[in-house]
């Protein structure tokens, strides 16, 4: 079983995903983490020295290879929903969840960003926000709003909404 966490940047998919896992006893995965270390450079840095359509490439690389793997929960990119090649994985997945948030949530997490190359201009990051949520909706299978909500009380919506027993994590918090 993988669990697929789709969504906005700063919509919280990593950290709710890593509550999730401990709370499900699964693996986290992250996405992003995974290409840095493939390619040895962050994400910003892989942006600006090879340009989005390579990280995008790699973003969807990654993921099919994650998919391999059993018993996870993975936080993707904001931005995976953008590639054809990423969204053809994704469509046939059973647990993807699209954590929702609006677009003033996101403005105030992501206040003091400067990680998130796609993360400029608010009217730019707007516009992207715009484009993206319908490819969101229509990719998931479940939808949970993080507005206004801390990582652990999402995750245990998530565990609810699909079905699965708690396993541990007393200690998350
Ligand atoms: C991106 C989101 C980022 C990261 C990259 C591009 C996007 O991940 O993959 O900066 O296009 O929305 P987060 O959603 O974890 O911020």
């Amino acid at each position: 079983m993988r669990i697929l966490l789709i969504g906005f940047m700063g919509a919280g998919k990593s950290s709710v995903g890593r509550v999730l896992a401990r709370l499900s006893g699964f693996r986290f995965i992250d996405l992003d983490a995974r290409i840095e270390a493939e390619e040895g450079l962050d994400v910003r840095a892989i942006f600006q020295k090879h340009g989005e359509p390579y990280f995008r490439r790699k973003e969807a690389r990654a993921l099919q290879a994650v998919l391999q793997e059993d018993g996870v929960v993975i936080a993707s990119g904001g931005g995976v929903v953008t590639s054809e090649e990423a969204r053809a994985l994704i469509e046939p997945l059973p647990y993807t969840v699209y954590l929702e948030a609006s677009f003033d949530t996101i403005k105030a997490r992501l206040l003091n960003d400067t990680r998130r190359p796609l993360w400029r201009s608010h009217a730019r990051a707007n516009d992207l926000y715009l484009e993206r949520v319908p490819l969101y909706e229509a990719l998931a299978k479940y939808r949970v709003t993080t507005d206004g909500r801390v990582p652990r009380e999402v995750a245990l919506e998530i565990l609810n909404t699909i079905g699965l027993t708690r396993k541990n994590g007393n200690h998350a918090r």
